[in-house]
């Protein structure tokens, strides 16, 4: 309590009560010196989610933004280590990081999910958590080709064998956003300008 409250409090008859008021989001950004919004990447495996968002973390930070990063990958390790791939868990998946996104923006951040979140219904869910203007979806396309090609983590190699079920873009569907504010050639131009094409995007829309 601040210490005028405080004495408002002690001096006030015990009928009139002090009601304390949470802060707001708004507070909390501008604490920070920020407006907190969500940047959701989409994209198949192996489309630059991960990489374009660090990439973006270390931009915010070097600005003196604070941001955080939800990588599937990581989130999977922890608050979803008991989700599989199946359709529905992969709904709950994007339903918990949905709420924790929501929450990280509640508290004044500038959150960064990268998750392949392969459904446009639970995209639009997740949009639905968020003022109008605060969820910035961002579509990182690379061809299913390429992310064959590049396969990172082995992990197309493995489910062409056979040893990997429910593989986005193998044996589980992809929908491509329809209309996301940003869409990213992540094949056609490098991490540092697909991070320099979303910073131009969000100085245009005022949200840094
Ligand atoms: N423009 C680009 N943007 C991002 N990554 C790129 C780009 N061009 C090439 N790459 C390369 O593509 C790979 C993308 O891997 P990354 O782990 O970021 O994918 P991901 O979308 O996070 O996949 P997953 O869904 O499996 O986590 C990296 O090896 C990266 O160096
Ligand atoms: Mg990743």
């Amino acid at each position: 309590l601040l210490s005028s409250q405080r004495k408002i409090m002690t001096l006030a008859p015990p009928e009139i009560r002090f009601e304390p008021q949470p802060l707001t989001q708004q507070e909390r950004g501008r604490q920070k010196l920020q407006q907190p919004f969500c940047l959701w990447l989409t994209g198949l495996s192996g489309a630059g989610k991960s990489t374009i968002a660090t990439l973006l973390e270390q931009h915010f930070f070097a600005e003196g933004r604070h941001s955080y990063v939800l990588d599937g990958d990581v989130l999977r390790r922890g608050l979803n280590r008991d989700l599989g791939f199946t359709q529905a868990d992969r709904v709950e998946n994007m339903r918990r990081t949905t709420e924790v996104a929501r929450l990280l923006v509640d508290a004044g951040l500038i959150v960064i999910v990268a998750l392949i979140s392969p459904y446009r219904s639970e995209r639009n869910l997740a949009r639905a958590r968020f003022q109008p203007g605060e969820f910035v979806e961002i579509y990182v396309d690379a061809s299913l080709k390429e992310c064959e090609r590049r396969d990172p983590k082995g992990l197309y190699a493995k489910a062409r064998r056979g040893e990997l079920k429910n593989f986005t873009g193998i044996d589980s569907s992809y929908e491509p956003p329809e209309a996301p504010e940003i869409h990213l050639d992540s094949v056609g131009s490098s991490p540092q300008e697909c991070v320099d094409f979303v910073m131009t995007y969000l100085q245009a829309r005022g949200l840094i």
